[in-house]
């Protein structure tokens, strides 16, 4: 094959994954180890080589390498760019740093040709935002959360009800147990409010919700005389009620980017991690990404507000949408035929948590 072929890596939170790509986005091969180990160190030269061996090229085939440098953990981050600077320094190749939340965003692109400009909400364990993705390095940032994520508080409000001692949940992330739960429940049992409501931007705010979920849990267990741990009667009403409202609040703040977004109106809140633009109009496409994006009944409540404000609404299969090399390497695969971004094999880049 005459294409350029691109090494993906990415170690930014818990997960180590690798990917060879070529310029088309055809996945050559790829590994994945999403273990919470302490070993992550090992981990990297591991899976980077199974992804090299699976894909049949070799090291001086590759024509770029691109490796996740900002956000994330300081220390994973780290582990990453290390190894990465040694591989380029050693093979003499280009290097590519990448941006773990820009690579989120435009993954859909690696499935079909979505044009620019798009909008983008990223929902998972670790982040949730709303963005307005116009280039390959061309991102506006409209809101993201001002606490946790929404994935992090349906993993906490899981674990509050215990949900791991429920037969049916036992294997299941806190977010699936909540949504497979919520099907028998009954929502209006547990009126919590939708976070923000008095407040006009695109931001999310999940700690709140939490709180009420809290309260709720800790008057239901003096009600029934039962201590924390044991398994309330009432867990799938508060599941439908907690998924429900975080559906709610994701919606409705998806659906005033929308209409900013549309009405082209002011500069939004100045954002240090993806700079500021002025919006100009966006595609008819909004894409849902993420580990919450697998939730059915959060794409459905989306889906109602892109049907009515003329949107289509993408949400890519679940494993594009968790962290994995994949979506590193198809980032660098864009920025490579862009020219965007490119290092030298001996230049010193950071890594930047923030
Ligand atoms: O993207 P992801 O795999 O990892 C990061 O957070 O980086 O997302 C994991 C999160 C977990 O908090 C999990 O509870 C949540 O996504 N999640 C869900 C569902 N499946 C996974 N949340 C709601 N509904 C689901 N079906
Ligand atoms: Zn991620």
């Amino acid at each position: 094959p005459c294409s350029r072929v691109v090494l993906g890596i990415e170690t930014s939170c818990d997960d180590t994954g690798a990917a060879v790509m070529d310029e088309t986005g055809k996945i050559l091969g790829e590994s994945l180890h999403s273990q919470k180990e302490v070993h992550l160190r090992e981990n990297i030269e591991r899976v980077v080589q199974e992804a090299l061996e699976r894909s049949h090229v070799a090291p001086s085939r590759l024509s770029a390498v691109a490796t996740t440098v900002k956000p994330g953990l300081g220390l994973s981050l780290g582990i990453g760019l290390d190894f990465s600077r040694r591989f380029v320094r050693q093979h003499n190749k280009p290097f590519i740093p990448i941006h773990h939340m820009e690579a989120h965003a435009l993954t859909v692109r690696m499935l079909q040709p979505v044009p620019f400009p798009f909008l983008v909400l990223l929902v998972s364990g670790g982040h949730s935002l709303l963005a307005v993705a116009r280039g390959v390095d061309d991102f506006l940032l409209l809101g993201h959360s001002l606490d946790e994520a929404p994935g992090d508080t349906m993993d906490k409000v899981a674990r509050r009800l215990s949900l791991i001692k429920h037969p049916q949940c036992s294997t299941l992330s806190g977010g699936q147990a909540l949504e497979l739960l919520a099907k028998d429940g009954d929502r209006s049992r547990f009126p919590f409010r939708t976070p923000m409501g008095k407040t006009y931007d695109c931001c999310f705010s999940f700690a709140g919700l939490r709180n009420q979920v809290n309260m709720a849990i800790m008057k239901k267990e003096a009600e029934e005389g039962i201590e924390q741990g044991t398994l309330l009667s009432c867990v799938k009403d508060i599941a439908a009620a907690t998924q429900h409202t975080v559906a709610s609040h994701l919606a409705k703040r998806t659906h005033r980017a929308i209409v900013f977004c549309k009405e082209n109106g002011m500069l939004p809140s100045s954002n240090p991690t993806l700079g500021i633009y002025e919006v100009n109009t966006v595609n008819s496409v909004q894409v849902l990404s993420g580990g919450v994006a697998s939730n059915e009944y959060i794409r459905k409540t989306l889906s109602i507000i892109t049907e009515t404000t003329g949107l289509h609404l993408l949400c890519p299969p679940a494993k594009f949408c968790t962290d994995n090399g994949v979506m590193i390497a198809w980032n660098g695969v864009e920025r490579l035929r862009e020219g965007k971004g490119i290092l030298p094999p001996n230049v010193d880049v950071c890594y930047e948590p923030k």
